[in-house]
């Protein structure tokens, strides 16, 4: 794939992504006005806007490096990024007074720093048959089994969805 169209196949896989996401939000609040009708347009143009992404991520695959280049990536990049980004929002929205968005970032930097451990973890560890328990509220990953609350947003054992 040439250089401009895979950049074109990237950004439209970013678009398409949040477009997907963002049409989930707005189905929970077409169901919260009643407008139920709506709530299921959108969340089929979500899941629509997902199997387009995946397409898009398909034509990208043979473009990611190998295993080893994208836990480098991953692990030393783009979560430890991630994850001070949290922790610099989280101090801009303190400081304004947002205690809500601010404790949200606070969590949400725990999750990456989790993440981060959950890697260490797998390095050290020679069994192959973990499985992950994601807080879908929060994103919290726990190994094994789902917490009976989450421990860091408090959620309850079935908002966790199984890996
Ligand atoms: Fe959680």
């Amino acid at each position: 794939m040439d250089k401009t169209t895979r950049r074109e196949v990237e950004k439209s896989f970013l678009e398409v992504s949040r477009a997907a996401a963002r049409k989930k939000i707005y189905a929970l609040r077409a169901e919260q006005d009643g407008e139920s009708q709506l709530a299921r347009l959108f969340r089929a143009i979500a899941i629509s806007e997902e199997a387009q992404a995946t397409r898009l991520l398909l034509q990208l695959r043979g473009q990611t490096g190998t295993n080893y280049q994208n836990c480098k990536t991953s692990f030393e990049e783009e979560i430890p990024n991630l994850k001070k980004q949290y922790e610099q929002a989280m101090e801009k929205a303190a400081a304004a007074g947002e205690r809500a968005i601010s404790s949200l970032f606070a969590q949400s930097a725990k999750v990456e720093r989790i993440h981060l451990n959950l890697k260490k973890k797998l390095e050290t560890t020679s069994t192959k048959d973990t499985s992950y328990h994601i807080c879908s509220f929060c994103g919290f990953i726990m190994e094994n089994h789902p917490p009976e609350k989450c421990p860091v947003c408090t959620a309850p054992a079935s908002r966790f969805k199984n890996i």
